[in-house]
């Protein structure tokens, strides 16, 4: 599959972030079952904890519109490197997308895409306390 179109909204997205301490910018999109992109940015707090990154920010937007299905999602920093979403994000994709195609994409718009397992191998979950 071809996540160049994702990616590209993931840079996008991007722009309107606001790292207010950190400075790092960073964009989100989540692709739903239905075709449907959802975009997100980083939104920092002055309590840091309280900062949101872009994926949340993606999903929870998705989440809140109605979709509860996704079969991707691509996230975009200012790095050479491929960035990767954090141990709060990857919990939070486990548990609300499920087994997806996560593509990060680095500065020059080139990408990888891994499964949520990958990123989360033996993840805790609604299963572990039914
Ligand atoms: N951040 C994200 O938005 N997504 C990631 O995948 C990594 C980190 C944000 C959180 C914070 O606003 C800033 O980047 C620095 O950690």
């Amino acid at each position: 599959m071809n996540y160049k179109h994702l990616a590209e909204s993931a840079i996008k997205a991007k722009q309107n972030a606001l790292p207010l301490y950190s400075n790092f910018y960073v964009g989100a999109a989540v692709l739903t079952s239905g075709d449907n992109v959802y975009t997100g940015c980083n939104i920092e707090s002055s309590s840091y904890s309280l900062t949101i990154c872009a994926e949340r920010t993606a999903i929870f937007k998705a989440i809140s519109e109605g979709e509860r299905e996704f079969k991707a999602i691509a996230v975009a920093g200012d790095m050479e490197d491929y960035i990767s979403p954090c141990g709060a994000c990857r919990q939070v994709i486990s548990d609300l997308c499920g087994e997806i195609d996560i593509i990060m994409v680095n500065s020059n718009g080139d990408y990888i895409v891994k499964k949520t397992s990958e990123l989360l191998p033996f993840a805790f979950g609604d299963k572990d306390f039914e």
